[in-house]
């Protein structure tokens, strides 16, 4: 063969390779609302970036006339490229190829990929869009999910590890995205379940659709497996884009800084006039944060689930912090199970990849009640306040408003070995509110009082006067500063340059045992 003719067919074999399950399956795959998988990657990466590895992998399966459908790539596109010209890895299911299922040598592309990453302190993003394990090699393609499970495992709290899910993700193959730190799902195009409506129609009774079982709503709002949702495919990956750009490559380096922006002006202006005179009313911390942060910067994780606490990544003077901040506005912003399980996740997350954590402060408490009682609230919310003690990076916080209770020491208490504690004038930091501390304490007295109400608000009165403010705490060196809501930003920015380089340990262990 001449030297013309090789590279004619390394040409052709390229060719071949682009077009994935061919012309048809692409057409399909369009008209059902996605983009294929190298058209994601074009989106996902950085124009031209992109470096392909395993584009002639084929299959070794004999069975079940598989010998005859052979697509160069085997229905998985593998690779490296960069994101804002910093080095990912990536790998992108081609559900144009045997509807993107995962067979042998399918599940070793990814592992080469994840073995890379790991290696080079590179993360890894998944763009998952597959009909599970290729049903034709049995459990050999079991075999190769949990290589990829134990990948996951691995470089979980190494390196950075986001998934997309694109399509359908169901049966066991759930479980590689769940272990990994984020999940992004598409409205109405992707699904994950572990068992479909059709088994789920059998053994339950229950009539279900796939969207409402494990659509991108379901999982965002109700189960929340799912931390991010876009309308399409396009909208996701600049998600993706977006939320790299506050991540560290591995857990040995810092999060890159961008040039700082001031916080909205509005939002900043109107921070001393946020907290309502009445301590029942609620708002809005989301605009706390706004008027604090780098305009813009707020990329909130989680935001249908569990709002009662709001956490997300932002900038500070262009350093990328993790926000936690309990929600006036939902349950007047009590934890329950549900937020101390987001909390603690982001909360670790964070802390394994070196971001400092910003926790604002406004708790009455944990939610009282039978549902939160027997479903293991007390094993849920020591999930949180292990989350925080055990976190090693620069921590502060702000308490601006009600500070109560256990939910005191778990939000980022000073106790806890929190670096920066301050609050605003406005802040109630007791064991508990006024009325119920009040009638615990002195019911005898008020009983047998001539005045019963009249004695019930003096005291009433002595109590706000002695606890609901900071000066208590302060005094005990448990807040280190009072501060005006308008110079939050100001003091944040500057104890956040000045603890950037803590060095904090804790004792050696195997691993931890965090209550499950
Ligand atoms: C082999 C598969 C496949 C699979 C789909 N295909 N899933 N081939 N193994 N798992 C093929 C189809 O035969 C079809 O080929 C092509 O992909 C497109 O599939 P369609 O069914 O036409 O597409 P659509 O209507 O969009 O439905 C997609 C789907 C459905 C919902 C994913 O295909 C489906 O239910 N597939 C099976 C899902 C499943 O039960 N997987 C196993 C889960 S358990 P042709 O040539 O006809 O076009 C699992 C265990 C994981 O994965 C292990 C962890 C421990």
């Amino acid at each position: 063969m001449s030297k013309q003719a090789k590279f004619d067919r390394l040409a052709e074999l390229r060719e071949q390779s682009k077009l994935g399950g061919g012309p048809d399956r692409i057409k399909k795959q369009h008209e059902s609302g996605k983009l294929t998988a190298r058209e994601r990657l074009e989106i996902l990466l950085d124009k031209g970036s992109f470096e392909e590895t395993g584009a002639f992998v084929q299959h070794r399966s004999k069975d079940f006339g598989l010998d005859k459908q052979q697509y160069p790539g085997d229905g998985v596109v593998t690779g490296f490229g960069k994101i804002d010209g910093r080095p990912v890895y990536v790998y992108s299911q081609d559900f144009t190829v045997l509807g993107g299922s995962l067979s042998e040598t399918h599940a070793e592309k990814i592992c080469k990929v994840m073995d890379l990453a790991l290696k080079n302190g590179v993360p890894v993003i998944g763009l998952n869009d597959s009909g599970g394990a290729r049903i034709q090699e049995g459990v050999v393609s079991l075999g190769g999910y949990a290589e990829v499970f134990w990948r996951n495992s691995m470089a979980s709290g190494v390196i950075p590890q986001l998934s997309a899910v694109m399509g359908p993700c169901a049966g066991g193959a759930v479980y590689s995205p769940a272990i990994t730190d984020f999940i992004f799902m598409v409205q109405d195009t992707s699904f994950m379940f572990v068992t479909g409506p059709n088994v789920v129609k059998t053994v339950t009774h229950e009539e279900v659709s796939s969207e409402d079982l494990g659509g991108a709503s379901a999982h965002s709002t109700k189960s929340g497996v799912c931390h991010f949702t876009s309308d399409n495919d396009a909208e996701c990956l600049m998600q993706l884009r977006r939320l790299y750009a506050y991540l560290p490559l591995n857990c040995e380096e810092k999060a890159p800084r961008s040039a700082g922006t001031d916080p909205d002006k509005s939002k900043a202006d109107a921070l001393d006039f946020i907290i309502p005179d009445n301590p029942n009313k609620p708002y809005d911390i989301k605009d706390v944060i706004n008027g604090i942060i780098d305009a813009g910067s707020f990329m909130e994780v989680h935001e249908h689930y569990a709002d009662n606490i709001v956490v997300g990544f932002a900038r500070l003077d262009g350093r990328s912090v993790g926000i936690v901040a309990n929600q006036p506005l939902s349950l007047a912003g009590c934890l329950d199970i549900n937020a101390s399980i987001k909390g603690a996740r982001f909360v670790r997350f964070c802390d394994a990849f070196n971001i400092p954590l910003v926790v604002f402060e406004d708790v009455p408490g944990f939610l009282p009640g039978t549902d939160q009682e027997w479903g293991g609230i007390i094993k849920h919310g020591a999930k949180l306040l292990y989350a925080f003690c055990e976190a090693t990076v620069p921590k502060v916080t702000v308490i601006t408003r009600k500070a109560y209770g256990g939910a005191y020491d778990v939000m980022n208490s000073k106790h806890i070995r929190a670096d920066y504690n301050v609050a605003w004038p406005t802040a109630e930091i007791a064991v508990m509110g006024t009325k119920g501390a009040v009638e615990i304490i002195f019911r005898r007295e008020i009983g047998k009082s001539e005045d019963p109400a009249a004695r019930q608000a003096e005291l009433e009165a002595s109590y706000e006067e002695t606890f609901a403010n900071p000066y208590r705490a302060a005094a005990h060196g448990y807040v280190d500063d009072v501060i005006y809501p308008r110079e939050t930003r100001q003091k944040l920015i500057r104890v956040l340059e000045v603890i950037q380089h803590k060095a904090d340990t804790v004792p050696r262990k195997k691993h931890d045992n965090l209550p499950l």
